[in-house]
């Protein structure tokens, strides 16, 4: 059978650091309080004129790096984002360009912070169709930009940055045991889009809008809703939470984060968190959490890892692949 097999990661966070104690002489709150509530110590944000495609174009030449690979020899580029460029062209082609590449096809995915599960699995899905072998897929955000940063219930929750993983197709033998992506589950609900949402958009207000959110309502649904996805990449590989060497969520908060572990029966020990660092960089944030933890030899060759992730819409989703 055909699978996809990451061959490369790669990560970036713009230079610019901001943090709780600079939040806290922007608005009315405390170190205390977001890290209690939260976990982030710190978030990155893009300097004036840097764009998602700036940060998503670095992350993208270091998995090419890390992978030995040649951006000629990428036929397709899956970018997801919620924050992109412009409203259009899509941002990957932005990307596209800017790695030299003229072949192939790129575009954009949009399912906020669910964004790179369904970028993945979009991309396995073309490999295992047939219509691509090398697959760049890469989760970038700039939400500095869609932010109200005088609201302290979300500002101080959010961080720019990328992340990307080249995908290429590869022979399984179709058990568990073949390396790349074993199975993708993904689902949405558009019954609760008005928990997290920007108020503004080209055909709605014509302006770009702010980032809104009912916090506890989406702190509820991230901790219940993940648990079927999950269960059903069990279910179609016949694994359970032992099976797993790492658990890699959508880095949203700590609190979010430890309270499915637990929940899943997952040991704490097998859970990548990042989110002290970069704050939720939505799309971005798996990808970057990743890529850290192959970067410092946790995540090795052959490990069984599970990505998942939870967000606006809501969306959310799993990935279960050998790395
Ligand atoms: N600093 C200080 N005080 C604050 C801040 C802040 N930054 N923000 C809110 N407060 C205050 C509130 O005004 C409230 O005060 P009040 O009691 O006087 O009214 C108090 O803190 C408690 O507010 P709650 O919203 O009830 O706090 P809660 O414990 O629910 O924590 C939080 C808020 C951290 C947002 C939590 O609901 C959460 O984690 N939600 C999930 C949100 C999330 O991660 N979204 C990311 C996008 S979706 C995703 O990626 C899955």
């Amino acid at each position: 059978v055909i699978r996809s097999t990451v061959t490369g990661c790669g990560s970036f966070l713009p230079e610019k650091i901001l943090t709780n104690d600079d939040l806290s002489k922007m608005v009315d709150t405390s170190d205390e309080w977001i890290v209690q509530r939260t976990g982030i110590q710190q978030r990155h944000v893009a300097a004036e004129g840097q764009m998602t495609s700036d940060l998503a174009l670095e992350a993208a030449k270091r998995a090419l790096e890390s992978a030995g690979r040649d951006a000629q020899e990428i036929d397709t580029i899956i970018l997801a984002t919620a924050t992109p460029d412009n409203t259009f062209p899509a941002t990957a082609v932005t990307v596209q360009a800017n790695l030299g590449i003229y072949h192939g096809a790129a575009f954009d995915v949009h399912a906020v912070c669910s964004g790179f599960v369904y970028a993945l699995t979009t991309a396995d899905a073309y490999i295992r169709a047939g219509l691509s072998k090398r697959c760049l897929v890469i989760g970038a955000e700039t939400f500095s930009r869609i932010l109200d940063w005088t609201d302290r219930t979300t500002c101080v929750l959010f961080g720019d940055g990328a992340g990307a993983v080249l995908v290429e197709a590869s022979e399984g033998e179709g058990t568990t045991a073949d390396r790349g992506v074993l199975t993708s589950h993904l689902r949405s609900d558009g019954r609760h889009k008005e928990k997290l949402f920007v108020d503004g958009g080209p055909s709605s207000t014509g302006t770009v809008g702010h980032l809104r959110m009912e916090g506890r309502e989406v702190y509820k649904h991230a901790v219940g809703m993940i648990t079927d996805v999950i269960e059903d990449a069990y279910k179609a590989t016949g694994t359970t939470s032992e099976d797993l060497d790492w658990f890699i969520p959508h880095q949203a908060n700590k609190r979010i984060i430890d309270a499915s572990a637990k929940k899943l029966g997952i040991a704490p020990e097998k859970v990548v968190t990042t989110v002290q660092h970069h704050g939720n960089t939505s799309a971005a944030s798996i990808p970057l959490a990743l890529d850290t933890a192959v970067r410092d030899g946790r995540v090795k060759k052959n490990d069984l890892v599970m990505l998942e992730a939870m967000g606006g819409g809501f969306t959310w989703g799993s990935v279960l692949l050998r790395w």
